[in-house]
């Protein structure tokens, strides 16, 4: 379990001054310049060395992320966005840095900024988070009085930060329709190449960095690459937000380190699964997008990237949503089904097709008014749409249907099997269920 001393995050639950005062008390701020001093290459290496992997869901490197940016300048200004989006059903955890630990974030825009040559920060915060934008742009306002970021800033590198508020778009949490979202237009993926290291908002140089992840490098730098990649395990370093939310006692979000064992994190943090492991059914281990691992083989799973991939599922957010033996499992995926065909902004024809018509096939297998043989058709179809769009809204449309199936396919048959059977016996074929 990781010990206190270890802790990035500690003011978590909002329990100290999130203020400037209450930031230096606990750290924030100190030996800044002396870091900032060290100059470009040191801080992208020392981010590399310490193995940090992007806490957004996708897990990329981040040292090796900031490495894409150009090392000499054409004359085009270098941005950092900071994704602050968080739409992710299930995860809840940049919220907490961004309410209760603001500076951590601030000092961390300022050290990766220096660290990609940039002068100018925009945080993208999620439509819904109306409070955490107000004490983040307090908090914005206190650095930019007691001269921390700025022009001619106490730390010798300047840095503009622009607090940017979204309309409560899940696709604008990727990363270049929040670009496009930056620049007024409508919401929606750019293709790719060029990358943003590239081209970013506004034709410049930019990269996209989610907030957990920027708020773990003041650390970082502070107590070197190596301490952080002294924890957890190779390619899987460091310490991590966890969200858990579902049948669990005590759902909460909290700092663990990378590695830990399903059963034991749930266990010493959550109270235990409700009615007991025995009434495990199922856990979502990375925030909606990912596959669910049946409640038997994630007992044992390793909480990080590759362990959750060797049970065929993924890290993702990081948010564990717990299923018991009382859910419809069925009925939690076509919901998710309904989320994402909400969401798909339409652009291409397997995402925005295809969405719907999973949503709608899901519809009836959630009653079992479906022929067995649709099931396999539906498998084909998620196929068809994973790794065949602009962006990876597809594949987060389809991995949650693929997961059911793989795991729960004979829940679906068993509902397909009663439906005949009660519609056999009435003679009637009854209609959907209101939703
Ligand atoms: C549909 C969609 C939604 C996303 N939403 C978020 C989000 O809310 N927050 C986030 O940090 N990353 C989100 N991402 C991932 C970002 O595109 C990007 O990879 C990430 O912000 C990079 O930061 P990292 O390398 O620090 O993880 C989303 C991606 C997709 C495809
Ligand atoms: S995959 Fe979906 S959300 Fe992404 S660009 Fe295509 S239509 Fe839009």
């Amino acid at each position: 379990m990781l010990t206190d001393e270890n802790r990035i995050f500690t003011n978590l639950y909002g329990r100290h001054d999130w203020g400037l005062k209450g930031a230096k008390s606990r750290g924030q701020w100190s030996g800044t310049k002396a870091l900032i001093n060290k100059g470009r290459d040191w801080i992208t290496d020392e981010v590399k060395a310490s193995g940090l992997r992007g806490r957004g869901g996708a897990g990329f490197p981040t040292g090796l992320k900031w490495s894409f940016m150009p090392k000499v300048s054409d004359g085009r200004p270098h941005y950092l966005l900071v994704n602050a989006d968080e739409s992710e059903p299930g995860t809840c955890k940049d919220r907490e840095i961004l309410r209760h630990d603001p500076h951590l974030l601030i000092e961390g825009c300022l050290l990766a900024a220096r660290g990609m040559d940039a002068n100018l920060a925009f945080i993208y915060v999620r439509g819904e988070f109306m409070r955490e934008r107000q004490r983040l742009e307090a908090a914005v306002e206190q650095a930019y009085e007691a001269k921390l970021i700025g022009k001619n800033n106490i730390h010798g590198w300047d840095l503009d930060i622009i607090v940017h508020h979204g309309a409560g778009a899940y696709i604008c949490g990727e990363e270049t329709a929040m670009m496009e979202s930056i620049e007024g237009k409508k919401g929606q993926p750019r293709l790719k190449p060029p990358f943003p290291a590239g081209i970013g908002i506004y034709g410049n140089p930019t990269t996209v960095n989610n907030v957990e992840s920027i708020a773990s490098v003041p650390e970082i730098l502070r107590r070197g690459g190596s301490w952080f990649a002294g924890l957890g395990r190779e390619n899987n370093t460091g310490t991590k937000l966890f969200c858990v939310s579902g049948h669990v006692n005590n759902p909460s979000t909290f700092e663990e380190e990378m590695g830990i064992p399903f059963n034991e994190m749930i266990e010493k943090h959550c109270g235990g699964i409700r009615g007991g492991w025995d009434n495990l059914l199922a856990v979502i281990p990375g925030g909606s997008s990912v596959p669910c691992v049946k409640g038997e083989l994630i007992q044992n799973a390793i909480m990080d990237f590759d362990g959750l991939q060797a049970v065929g599922s993924s890290l993702g957010t990081a948010a564990v949503i717990v299923m018991d033996n009382s859910t419809d499992i069925i009925k939690a995926i076509w919901r998710l089904s309904a989320f994402y065909k909400h969401e798909s902004c339409g652009q291409c024809t397997p995402c925005r097709e295809g969405t719907g018509w999973m949503m709608r096939v899901m519809e009836r297998m959630v009653e079992g008014r479906a022929q067995k043989r649709e099931i396999d058709m539906l498998f084909d179809v998620t196929k068809q749409i994973e790794g065949h769009t602009i962006c990876a809204l597809g594949d987060a449309a389809a991995w949650p249907i693929q997961g059911l199936i793989k795991n729960f396919r004979h829940v679906i048959e068993e509902r397909i099997d009663n439906y005949t059977y009660n519609s056999d016996k009435d003679g009637a074929v009854p209609s959907i269920a209101a939703e």
